[in-house]
This record gives C-alpha cells, sequence and structure tokens, in this order.
C-alpha cells in the first residue's frame, strides 16, 4: 500500500451540507466560519455521491497504546488479516513499540504499521527513546505525534510535538498529527483556540503538509465511552480545515485527511463517517477487536450517500 495517498478519490467528490452555520449554537461555537469553502450539489437527486469535503483517502488507524502480549496480538493481527476491508480506505495500525517487528513480520500488506512516537532528533545518547530511523529500520511508514496522553500524562508541548512532527516528515515519516481539547477547556469555550494554537505548533514547524494526518481527539471523549456526537466533530473539523485554508493553502485544506479519535466504536462510526469533514477515525479501544476494527473501516461506505 502507498504510504501516504492524499490523492483524489475515483469516485466523485461532492459536497453536502451538513451543519447549519446560521444556527444560534453554530454561532457560539464556531465565529467567523468561511462558508466559502462549501457549495452545494447541482446533481440529479438520485445521483450516488460522496458527503466528503476534503479530497483525500479514507484514513483509519488503530491505536493500540500501550496494551498487548504476544499472544494477544497474535490473534488481533489474524483476525485483521482474515478481514474484508473496503479497497478505498487508507488502514494504518500502531502497535506498541516492542511487538512492531512482530506485527511487520506477520500482518497483511494491506495495512500499514505506524508508531506511537518518536524522538524529536537523530538517534544517539537519549535513553529509552526510539528514533525516527530505527522505525523506518523496521518497517514503519506512520508515526502519531501529539497524543493527548503523551501531552496530558507525559507532558510533551506543541513546541516540542511541531519539532518532532518536522524531524519524522524530512525523515520520510507520515504523521498523524493529534489535536483536542480538554473537557474544562471545552466548557471554558476555548475548544476552536486550543485547537488552533496546536494546529500552529504543527503549521510553524513542518516543511510540507504531504504527509500529514489531522487526528481531532476530544480529550474527554477519549476511552471514555462519551463519544461527541457527529456535528460536535463536524463543527471543529470544519473549523480545523478552514484554518488550513486561511493559514497554510486551499490546497492543503481540501487534500488533508482530518480524522476524528474519541470512544470511536462499530455502533457510532457509520452515522460519525457521514460527516462531511471527517476523512476516517484514529480509533484507541475498539482497534484491538479485529472484527470491529474492521466495521469502523469499511463505515467509509457511510459516505456514499443518496443526494
Ligand atoms: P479511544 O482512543 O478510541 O479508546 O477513545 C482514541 C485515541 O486515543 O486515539
Amino acid at each position: 500500500m502507498a504510504m501516504v495517498s492524499t490523492s483524489c478519490s475515483q469516485l466523485t467528490v461532492l459536497r453536502r451540507s451538513c451543519l447549519k452555520l446560521d444556527s444560534p449554537q453554530s454561532q457560539s461555537f464556531i465565529p467567523n466560519i468561511n462558508s466559502n469553502i462549501r457549495f452545494s450539489s447541482s446533481r440529479k437527486a438520485s445521483r450516488t455521491v460522496i458527503a466528503m469535503a476534503g479530497t483525500g483517502k479514507f484514513f483509519v488507524g488503530g491505536n493500540w497504546k500501550c496494551n498487548g502480549t504476544k499472544e494477544s496480538i497474535t490473534k488481533l493481527v489474524s483476525d485483521l488479516n482474515s478481514a474484508t476491508l473496503e479497497p478505498d480506505v487508507d488502514v494504518v495500525v500502531a502497535p506498541p513499540f516492542v511487538y512492531i517487528d512482530q506485527v511487520k513480520n506477520s500482518l497483511t500488506e494491506r495495512i500499514d504499521i505506524s508508531a506511537q512516537n518518536s524522538w524529536v532528533q537523530k538517534g544517539g545518547a537519549f535513553t529509552g527513546e526510539i528514533s525516527v530511523e530505527q522505525l523506518k529500520d523496521i518497517g514503519c511508514n506512520w508515526v502519531v505525534l501529539g497524543h493527548s496522553e503523551r501531552r496530558h500524562i507525559i507532558g510533551e508541548d506543541n513546541q516540542f510535538i511541531g519539532k518532532k512532527a518536522a524531524y519524522a516528515l524530512i525523515e520520510g515519516l507520515g504523521v498523524i498529527a493529534c489535536i483536542g481539547e480538554l473537557l474544562q477547556e471545552r466548557e471554558a469555550g476555548k475548544t476552536f483556540e486550543v485547537c488552533y494554537q496546536q494546529l500552529k505548533a504543527f503549521a510553524d514547524a513542518v516543511p510540507s503538509w504531504d504527509n500529514i494526518v489531522i487526528a481531532y481527539e476530544p480529550v474527554w471523549a477519549i476511552g471514555t465511552g462519551k463519544v461527541a456526537t457527529p456535528q460536535q466533530a463536524q463543527e471543529v473539523h470544519i473549523a480545523v480545515r478552514d484554518w488550513l485554508k486561511k493559514n497554510v493553502s486551499d490546497e492543503v485544506a481540501s487534500k488533508t485527511r482530518i480524522i476524528y479519535g474519541g470512544s470511536v466504536n462499530g455502533s457510532n462510526c457509520a452515522e460519525l463517517a457521514k460527516q462531511e469533514d471527517i476523512d476516517g477515525f484514529l480509533v484507541g479501544g475498539a482497534s484491538l477487536k479485529g472484527p470491529e476494527f474492521a466495521t469502523i473501516v469499511n463505515s467509509v461506505t457511510s459516505k456514499k450517500v443518496a443526494a
């Protein structure tokens, strides 16, 4: 599988207006959204379209976090190898470092491999760290950076994460760049401010956006079973795309995949996938179950709607 695919989907990409930007809720939540990035389809009603504002391919990542044993991972890989996955989706899993080699040697090539972290510069005397060069050496094509567990438990800050992303990209890894607000930040009305600051730190550091997937993961939804509603996710995703349009370029805004993470499971993925600015998912707990992860990958079919 291609390491990074941001080319236009084979399928017709049309936009569908999902969020009423003039609703009171939207006004309070997303001031100054640039409605120029929306347009409606004039196609005939019976036409099958893709409810997707971005032009990038659907992307689903499984973040296994610090879970698993040799035995449980053997079972998970076997389940993933026998799953039927929709073809038009980039699928990536991020095992714990110590199992990457095992997974690389047993997982179908249909699924790409990501690390969950990487060191900020070339390897050397950095006890306990794993370098980008080592990750490439064992077959990783991606790395997750800026995950909330690293921000809020380990204490990584925006600038450090930006530097890590820049180094990984320069050395040829794709970056799953995570952003997202804490519950108290959302309650204080700071969701957009926090996400924009996190985005800016990436934007200030990275050499290009070609190999970046943005994962919007509200911290209050991660591992809590409390998923954002499709509307809550969509309003942040559209704001992120708009931020990219204003601060990077139209092209980057259109082609960058903006995926949602936070308690995604086999039951809620279809409704989330229907949102036009949700280009896929980053999945934690539910990615540890092969059949359920496959269901989430296959939720790309929910993007096909009758216009
Ligand atoms: P969750 O984790 O799906 O278990 O909420 C998501 C993530 O942290 O990427």
